[in-house]
């Protein structure tokens, strides 16, 4: 159900007929609900093209739209804008659709992709830092919303698996390592014994010859050395397991670095034959500025891009150029997606522009994010100043959320508290993520994050333990819908009807540009009118077709909220 889409088509079909032509922009919600509920806009732009008075042409619009059974009232405003005041009998029935709609109002898309995105993807031997949560974070609320909406999504974990560094960790292992840290503590072993392994490189000559032999032995399928890598692979696989069962995150492919190996001479031979790549110091680069329809205005093409260096050694990207072959022959990927930085952006535009040259013409999009800073607006970091890990975080978040509970005494069995605080706390860290506008960079706030007002995780699993508090009172089954049809007569009604029919619009644009902060600010407005409306409209206190009505509206914000956070990956609790 696609109430923005279903009253688009209602004003362009108006312009169509009022004006003998077609306008591409048509329709908006309205800032301001005291001029509306949604203004067309798309006379404007026609006035233009046609040389007319926008307000006459405004006008003849207006005429075919009044009368319409979607609207209460049409208005011609400004400069040539009409406002759109939505019928409360029009809503009510798409209310009683939404009431009796399995998959809570969620169209599905026309033509279904089958979507490959890559996510999370840490590097081996390296903790995830703060980067790699939110690439976690986002992913999987991404993975999610283009599922729902009906597309085919692989979510894969592209992990830094292979490179330079498992020559040190190999030798590094032998000089300083520990077998029962590397089982008990993995990430942190490897690491430690990295950073011992590159000093010592720097100091001994000897050492780092050692690493660099260990090295070619890898990469020549040395059978030692090949067990050594599987072990540090594995061992960082469970301890990231453990991280991603904490946060409720899957993968449906794991394919790192080292899965396309074997693909890489073949790539750089398929660049030198395509005359894409050539020699330059003993490396193999493509020079976008030495071919024809490569693009060359942007800065982002000045620097070669580098597939094989002078040691024969290939790099991260002749890694991702062959998985995209891979998407596109074993997944038959339509789109390629990859959630990453915003400092790699370089790198992807690059990567879809040599993709483009070599034909392999999936849709890309690199999904790119802002950095987390801390309170002195630089990188975030803890008070030793060392990356903050996701581990430590999430400890956190639960033990703050815990605190929150027993200090405000909530409506919670004792019995239940852990398990809140777990999910709250969780839910508060994702969400607080999730929430911003993902290209920007963000202050990491615990006070606001853990908030139980205002746009915050907390304040939302609130408002849906209060859903189910009401019901709890009316003693009525939450898990089958009430049997009375929506009635909006107070405004505090029609405007949460309202809010809660955008829901089909704002999951399936949310999905699409990958904003998943759109559907944040939806469910916040829900729960923020839900309020208002319980402030104003008795519920238990009235009777008749009237409870049933209210109850009905409650049933419908609780069942949205839950399915709105589950597409976030977030839970919700029962009592709060
Ligand atoms: N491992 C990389 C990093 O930590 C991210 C990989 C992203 N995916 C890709 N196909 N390049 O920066």
């Amino acid at each position: 159900m696609r109430i923005d889409v279903e009253l688009s088509e209602i004003a362009g079909q108006a312009i169509q007929d009022a004006l003998g032509t077609a306008s591409p922009a048509i329709l908006r919600p309205t800032q301001d609900p005291k001029h509306g509920d949604f203004q067309v806009n798309g006379v404007l732009p026609l006035a233009k093209q046609m040389k007319g008075n926008p307000r006459e042409l405004a006008t003849k619009v207006a005429e075919k739209l009044t009368g319409h059974e979607a609207f209460a009232a049409v208005e011609v405003a400004g400069p040539g804008f009409i406002n759109l005041r939505v019928a409360p009998a029009w809503l009510e029935k798409r209310l009683d659709a939404l009431t009796k709609d399995a998959h809570v109002g969620i169209s599905k898309v026309e033509k279904s992709e089958r979507i490959v995105i890559d996510f999370s993807s840490p590097n081996i031997a390296k903790q995830m830092h703060v980067g790699h949560i939110r690439s976690t974070i986002l992913g999987d609320a991404i993975v999610r919303l283009l599922r729902t909406v009906g597309h085919e999504v692989i979510g894969d974990n592209h992990l830094g698996d292979w490179g330079t560094q498992f020559g040190l960790l190999i030798a590094g292992m032998r000089a300083f390592g520990s077998e029962e840290a590397l089982d008990s503590a993995p990430i942190d072993e490897l690491e430690r014994v990295y950073k011992l392994a590159t000093a010592k490189a720097k100091e001994e000559p000897a050492f780092a010859e050692e690493a660099r032999s260990e090295l070619a032995k890898l990469q020549s399928g040395d059978p030692a050395n090949v067990a050594a890598w599987e072990r540090f692979v594995k061992a960082t696989r469970v301890s990231l397991d453990k991280i991603y069962a904490r946060l409720g995150v899957t993968f449906d492919a794991w394919l790192g670095e080292s899965a396309y190996n074997d693909m890489l001479p073949g790539v750089v031979q398929t660049l030198k034959d395509k005359g894409l790549a050539r020699e330059s110091e003993g490396a193999m680069c493509v020079f976008f500025n030495e071919l024809a329809d490569s693009p060359k205005d942007l800065a982002t093409f000045k620097e070669p891009f580098i597939v094989q260096k002078r040691d024969g050694a290939f790099l991260y990207s002749t890694t991702d150029i062959a998985t995209a072959y891979y998407r596109r022959d074993h997944f038959k990927a339509d789109r390629s997606l990859y959630v990453v930085g915003t400092p790699q952006s370089h790198h992807f535009k690059q990567l879809f522009a040599i993709m483009k040259m070599l034909g392999v013409d999936l849709r890309y999009d690199h999904i790119a994010f802002g950095s987390i800073l801390g309170p002195d607006g630089k990188a975030l970091r803890t008070r030793e100043g060392k990356a903050v890990t996701l581990q430590s975080v999430l400890d956190e978040a639960e033990e703050r959320a815990l605190a929150r509970i027993r200090e405000d005494g909530l409506e919670i069995p004792e019995e239940e508290i852990a398990e809140t605080a777990r999910k709250v706390g969780i839910g508060a860290v994702k969400y607080g993520d999730l929430r911003q506008n993902r290209t920007t960079d963000y202050m990491f706030d615990w006070d606001k994050m853990i908030s139980f007002q205002g746009n915050a995780g907390p304040y939302l699993q609130y408002a849906y333990a209060r859903t189910r508090s009401l019901f709890r009172k009316a003693e009525l089954e939450f898990a089958s819908q009430p049997d009375g049809e929506v009635k909006l007569v107070a405004p505090e009604e029609r405007t949460l009807g309202l809010t809660l029919l955008r829901f089909g619009d704002i999951v399936f644009t949310a999905g699409e540009t990958y904003q998943p902060h759109l559907l944040c600010d939806h469910l916040y407005n829900v729960a923020r009118d839900f309020s208002t409306f319980w402030e104003a409209c008795p519920i238990l206190k009235v009777e008749g077709a009237e409870r049933l009505s209210r109850l009905t509206l409650t049933w419908l914000v609780g069942r949205q909220i839950a399915t709105g956070l589950g597409l976030l990956g977030i839970e919700v609790v029962e009592r709060m």
